[in-house]
């Protein structure tokens, strides 16, 4: 038998059986989502053997894992900067402008979608529905800061606050 190269620490697998309880004995799968998250959250994005760990605790067959992991783009799969901007491109956010949000992010920081400044600082990327369409064009700084109704004008100062943050 091969030899495992991550392993989930005593205190994730706390967290995730906190959360398996909730649901139906013998449906432990259900709880996928949650422990992606919570080790994600652990070590800043998800490598292959996170995911293969979370199936091995979970029971439940890898490809299933992976295909939740690389579904939803809450999740990370790369590093990314201490301010990750994810800008809603679905439908609604579109239609008002947010590809256009993102290629000026993308010049103002010098970087493409999908990278990081050089600085570790910020990076960008593009992301499904966030559920806030009638404040369109709307984004995530991190996972749970959200910039609504965004504008070329409130991306700069967007920027500038978070720069400021940084030099505090
Ligand atoms: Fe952007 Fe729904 S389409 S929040």
């Amino acid at each position: 038998m091969s030899q495992k190269s991550y392993q989930l620490s005593t205190k994730l697998k706390k967290s995730i059986r906190n959360w398996t309880v909730k649901f139906p004995k013998g449906k432990l799968s259900s709880a996928v989502m949650m422990a992606l998250r919570l080790v994600q959250n652990e070590h800043g994005h998800l490598e292959d053997a996170h995911v293969e760990a979370v199936a091995d605790f979970l029971n439940m067959p890898l490809i299933q894992a992976q295909e939740v992991s690389r579904f939803y783009s809450m999740y990370r799969h790369a590093p990314g900067g201490q301010f990750q901007l994810k800008v809603c491109n679905s439908v609604s956010c579109y239609l008002r402008g947010s590809e256009q949000l993102l290629n000026h992010f993308a010049d103002k920081l010098d970087i493409k979608v999908n990278e990081m400044t050089e600085d570790g600082v910020f990076s960008l990327q593009e992301t499904e529905c966030l559920g806030a369409c009638c404040s369109a064009p709307c984004m995530l700084v991190g996972d749970d800061d959200y910039q609504m109704n965004m504008d070329l004008e409130k991306a700069d100062q967007l920027i500038c606050s978070l720069k400021q943050r940084v030099e505090s």
